[in-house]
Order: C-alpha cells, then structure tokens, then sequence
C-alpha cells in the first residue's frame, strides 16, 4: 500500500521507470507520483499551462474609479447591498476552495500532472483571496462586516456549510479512496466543490458584479471579477476532466443509486443558490432580480449536469444572462498586461552567473 500523502510505493521507487500507462487519477500503487514525465494525463498538463499563462494579481487593477464611485451617491443602498454580499460570499468561498484543494483534494489525487495543476490553481484561489483584502482595504469597508459574512448571514452560512460538510468526511483521518464508497465520497468531493462550489455558487455572483461593470460602476471590481471568472472557467473545466477521468477508470462506482445522489445535491445546492440570489437583491436592482437568476442558475445546473454525464433537470434553455457568454469570451481574447507579458519573455533569456 502507498504512503498517500508522497503517493508512491517505496519499494517500487528506483526499482523502475515510469510507464505512462500505468499512470491513475486516484490510488496509483504503481507509479512514483514524483515523475511529471511521462505525461499521460495531457489536459491536465493544457489546464496547468492555461491557468500560467493567465497570470494576473489583483494590485495592478487601479481603484481610484472605484473609490469615487463608492464615496458618491450613484449607488442606491440595494446597489450597495449587491456588492457587499458578493464581497462576503466570495472572500470566504475562497478560502473554502483553497482549503479543501490543498487539504481535502491533493492527497488522494496520485497523479504527477494533475498535482502540478492542482498546484498552480492553489496558488490561484490564494490570488483570489488576496483580491477580497484588497478591495475591502480599497474602498475602506468594514472589514469584519466582509470576513464575518459566512456566519452572519444565513443565505452564504447554508452555502458554505453545504461544502464544509464535503470535506469533513474526506478530512476524516482514515478516510481512502481505495473502496467503492470512498471514491465515490471523493467524487462527491469533487462535484460539490468543482461543479457546485466553482460552477453553480460562482456564477450568480459574477453575473452580479460583472452586471455593474457593464454599467460603467465599480469597474475595478468588475475587472477583478473578470480575471476571477477567467481562472474559475479553467478550474471547471479541470475538475469536470478530473471527475470524468475518475469515473473513466472506475465505472463500477457510477451506479444509477449514486447517479441519484448527485442529482439531488445539485438540486440542493440550485435552492440554496436561488436563495442567496433572493436575499442579495430583496427589491432587485437594474436589469436584475430573483426571479432571472431562478431562471440562470436553473439553466447553468443544466449544463453542468451534461457535462458530467447526468441528465438535464430544470430544462430552462434561455440563459437570461446572454452577456455572459460574451464576457468570458472577451477575457479570453483580451490580451491582458501586455507589457509586462512581453517583460516576462524577454527575461527568459536570463543569464544566471
Ligand atoms: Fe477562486
Ligand atoms: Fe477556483
């Protein structure tokens, strides 16, 4: 058996080199997890090069725009109320994501490449965090009102203790994933954090914030949030690979009874979303209101659910957030920080001595 926090079997270290196709996801006894190369997994290796190559840090967004905004009286208090709850939500959502990844995650996943991944999207949820410090420092907001949040209010405490509970039976000191319950403990995991968490709990509050960007209000955040959404897509995109790769390699655990039991934690975790929605805009602000988000998260679970192999639930095909779409797909194209990016490559020639 595997030391499952190195992940390699010492009596095969040395002994042998790596074969690609021995490489797995999850309990790999055969290979050293210390080998990147060779590759065998190489969209996690794509993921890994995407997530560098949109490098960004929250401290180059200028919120001078921002502050102006705040100070004046062009934000109604429901306004107000939107940008504070997103700020609460996201800045312990973060950590949460964070936390779980390197504690909850990383251990179990025996995979050299998915681990360099794994890595660098750490290093990124802790950008993420850094942002939230930031903007409260920015703005000069009440800082244990933003921190405080996921205990005070009960709309992200439901949230967050939706995906806590995920993680405390993986954290459970001898939890494995070497039986059929414990993969698909793991796999429950993964959806509520990667699906859930990242793809269903995300969204409403970009499509919040992002809402006031489009108006030419808090543009900084709304650029913040931008770079956010563009790490968050790869982060998806990752762990529906991770989860599809898992199931892949252990059909045997995808059974129809477990199939169900995604199914209804999506639908769990779509309430828990239309409520947060319903208590961030109680009055609905501009071009947004309780009853479009139903409609948005309904139409998202969907495409979510597709993506991991399970059937649709809500059959709501208008997104009424067609801007969305267009939003992610700019900050694909936007060429960000290009003078820095051409400093970066022209350093690469570096010499050492
Ligand atoms: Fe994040
Ligand atoms: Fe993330």
């Amino acid at each position: 058996m595997s030391t499952p926090s190195l992940g390699f079997d010492t009596e095969m270290t040395g002994t042998q080199r790596v074969n690609a196709s021995e490489k797995r996801l999850i309990n790999a006894h055969q290979v050293d997890v210390n080998q990147l190369m060779p590759l065998k997994y190489h969209w996690a290796w794509e993921h890994y090069l995407n997530g560098c190559a949109n490098h960004w840090m929250p401290t180059e967004v200028p919120m001078t725009k921002d502050i102006e905004t705040w100070r004046s009286d062009k934000l109604t208090e429901d306004e107000r109320k939107v940008i504070m709850r997103n700020l609460g939500f996201f800045s312990t959502a973060e950590s949460l994501v964070g936390n779980n990844l390197v504690l909850a995650i990383f251990k179990h996943v025996t995979n050299a490449e998915a681990r360099q991944y794994l890595l660098r999207q750490a290093f990124e949820e802790a950008i993420h965090s850094h942002t939230f410090l930031y903007v409260v420092e920015s703005l000069g907001l009440n800082e244990g009102e933003v921190f405080n949040m996921y205990h005070e209010v009960p709309a992200i405490t439901k949230k967050d203790e939706f995906e806590m509970n995920l993680t405390r039976e993986v954290l459970d000191p001898d939890f494995k994933t070497d039986s059929y319950e414990g993969i698909q403990t793991f796999l429950k995991n993964l959806i509520g954090y990667y699906i859930i968490m990242e793809g269903i709990f995300f969204y409403t509050g970009f499509v919040m914030v992002l809402s006031f960007h489009r108006r030419n209000l808090m543009t900084g955040i709304g650029e913040q949030f931008q770079y956010i959404l563009r790490d968050e897509t790869v982060h998806l995109n990752f762990g529906i690979d991770l989860i599809n790769g898992i199931k892949e390699e252990n059909p045997d655990v995808w059974t129809e009874e477990f199939q169900q039991s995604i199914i209804d934690l999506i639908h769990e975790a779509v309430e828990l979303e239309i409520a947060y929605a319903a208590d961030c805009l109680p009055n609905g602000i501009l071009g947004l209101n309780r009853d479009l988000f139903r409609d948005y998260v309904h139409h998202i679970a969907d495409r979510r659910l597709e993506r991991i192999g399970l059937p649709k639930q809500f059959n709501q095909s208008n997104n009424p957030f067609p801007w969305m779409s267009e939003t992610m797909d700019l900050a694909k194209e936007k060429n960000f920080f290009e003078t820095r990016v051409t400093e970066y490559q022209s350093s690469s020639g570096l010499n050492w001595d």
